[in-house]
């Protein structure tokens, strides 16, 4: 797909297809009310004759519109005109877009940006867009046999921005939004990717290729042997009963000087969560191939930050691992010694991503990082707690969670935070250990945070459990490329504070 800003006039547009808003009830947009006045009121005489009412979502395709030079005109209902907020606009986009792929417009310009969506801006208006485009138009297609290819495909799309001074800011946000769109699609591919093909092995292979591809990632392996040499226990505990390595992929960005204290993000990369020992019940398990999303989207949000070439130092963490039962498996009961030196009594297998998790973020305190940001599946009761539309953000640093929160709300991929109380660490306590690996029903989000914060000491650090935002279930399965959005936004604003400072 390409994209393109451009300032003009909507009667002066020779394109396939021009796509303009319509409100409810029967209101043309005020570039559609020049269209219409142009057409000798052609629009106005559809709408008052009832074809198009205006409601979010409705679509009406014109051939031929009296005096315009573009070969069709999309009108595409916005709802109440007071009402368009952020939700509305991008389920517009997505019915536009749908539209144009559909009915033959290989390209098209829109004028959707113009319309007035309550507390936002062009920029956002643009890249929201573009991410929206994006996301309408993948598909998962590399393992059938026949791909159902769209005959004639939209391969290029205008929007047009109110005036020539917004064009700079509309560029910028096709950058962003492009980079974005990318990062998240290496994210749902890898995380949609079955777990026979994506093991451990199969991230590391995508963070090595990440390495060839852009000069600025170097990539390092640590699989088992290391390890062991490390006193990774935990960790290694849970890759036991797998046939295949657990490997950790470190993937370092450098785009500022050496000395920049790197930003690590940790995701959690369970390539399949059976439970272990305690074997999860059959229902759905087919999903717990996505238990390496937070994986995904830390490789996803590199691409994104390689692709813009970001001026910060960024250390992705790849924590690669099968959580399988067999007789070598670990099991309930079982003490292990993290990396940290702290022991861990195992009350359920499959609690299994913080103990990935908490030997991976002791690792990364070799960086000396400015903050540390782990991502994981990590919990149901997340999905419980939030459902699907809110990523769980828990952190033990004030700044930090702030920051992410309002990354959180800039780019619409939406996080929400969870206290990390001392209160509630005594849950993990343990008769046999320093603590167990499960601290009851009751808060069971916050007790899984509460034990990767014994790991987390010696830096700033924040986790986000994405159980109920990596995908989405049922007819649409698939991988959302969530938190992409959030993570490459904080990674954007960091960079611009610094250059600031
Ligand atoms: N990967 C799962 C969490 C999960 C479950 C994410 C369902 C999304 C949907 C994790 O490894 C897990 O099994 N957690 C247990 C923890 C419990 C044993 C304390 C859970 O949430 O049930
Ligand atoms: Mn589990
Ligand atoms: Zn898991």
């Amino acid at each position: 797909m390409e994209f393109s800003v451009k300032s003009g006039i909507a009667e002066k547009q020779r394109s396939a297809c021009i796509v303009i808003g319509v409100f409810e009830p029967r209101r043309l947009s005020a570039v559609g009310e020049q269209l219409d006045k142009i057409s000798e009121g052609y629009l106005s005489n559809l709408l008052r004759r009832g074809d198009l009412e205006g409601k979010s979502g409705q679509v009406l395709l014109l051939h031929h519109v009296p005096n315009i030079l573009s070969e069709r005109v999309l009108l595409v209902g916005c709802g109440k005109e007071r009402e368009l907020d952020e939700r509305q606009y991008k389920q517009i986009i997505t019915r536009t877009i749908n539209t144009l792929n559909e009915t033959g417009s290989m390209e098209a310009v829109c004028f959707l940006p113009e319309l007035h969506v309550k507390g936002r801006d062009t920029y956002w208006k643009v890249r929201m867009a573009v991410e929206s485009t994006h996301d309408s138009l993948y598909q998962f297609n590399q393992l059938k046999s026949k791909k159902g290819e769209t005959r004639r495909p939209l391969r290029k799309l205008v929007f047009n921005v109110p005036t020539r001074r917004e064009l700079g800011i509309g560029e910028k946000a096709i950058e962003h939004g492009l980079a974005i769109a990318n990062g998240k699609k290496v994210c749902r591919d890898v995380a949609n990717m079955p777990p026979n093909i994506c093991n451990p092995a199969y991230l590391a292979e995508q963070a090595s290729e990440l390495a060839k591809q852009y000069d600025s990632i170097n990539t390092k392996l640590i699989g088992e042997a290391e390890m062991e040499k490390l006193g990774m226990g935990s960790y290694l505990a849970v890759g036991r009963g797998s046939e295949n390595e657990s490997i950790m992929s470190l993937i370092e960005y450098k785009g500022s000087h050496d000395e920049q204290a790197p930003i690590v993000l940790v995701g959690k990369g369970l390539t399949f969560d059976t439970g272990g020992i305690s074997l999860k019940p059959g229902a759905a398990m087919d999903e717990m191939k996505y238990d390496m999303g937070g994986a995904a989207s830390v490789l996803g949000t590199m691409h994104a930050l390689a692709e813009l070439n970001l001026p910060i130092n960024v250390v992705g963490v790849l924590a690669g691992c099968e959580n399988m039962p067999d007789g070598r498996a670990y099991r309930p009961g079982d003490v292990l010694t993290t990396m940290s030196g702290q022991t861990v009594e195992v009350l359920n297998t499959d609690a299994e991503g913080r103990l990935v998790l908490c030997d991976a973020l002791t690792y990364v305190e070799r960086y000396n990082p400015e903050a540390v940001i782990d991502v994981a599946t990590l919990t149901g009761a997340c999905v419980i707690a939030l459902g699907h539309h809110a990523t769980g953000l828990m952190s033990t640093h004030n700044p930090l969670a702030h920051d992410l929160l309002n990354a959180s709300e800039h780019s619409g991929d939406r996080a929400w935070r969870l206290p990390v109380w001392d209160d509630y660490q005594e849950q993990l306590e343990s008769p046999f250990a320093d603590m167990a690996n499960i601290g009851g029903r009751p808060a069971g989000s916050i007790t899984a945070a509460c034990f990767l914060s014994r790991f987390t000491r010696k830096y700033n650090w924040a986790h986000l459990d994405i159980a109920g935002t990596a995908w989405q279930s049922g007819k649409n399965k698939g991988s959302t490329g969530r938190p992409v959005p959030l993570l490459t936004q904080y990674l954007i604003e960091r960079a611009e504070t610094q250059n600031n400072n």
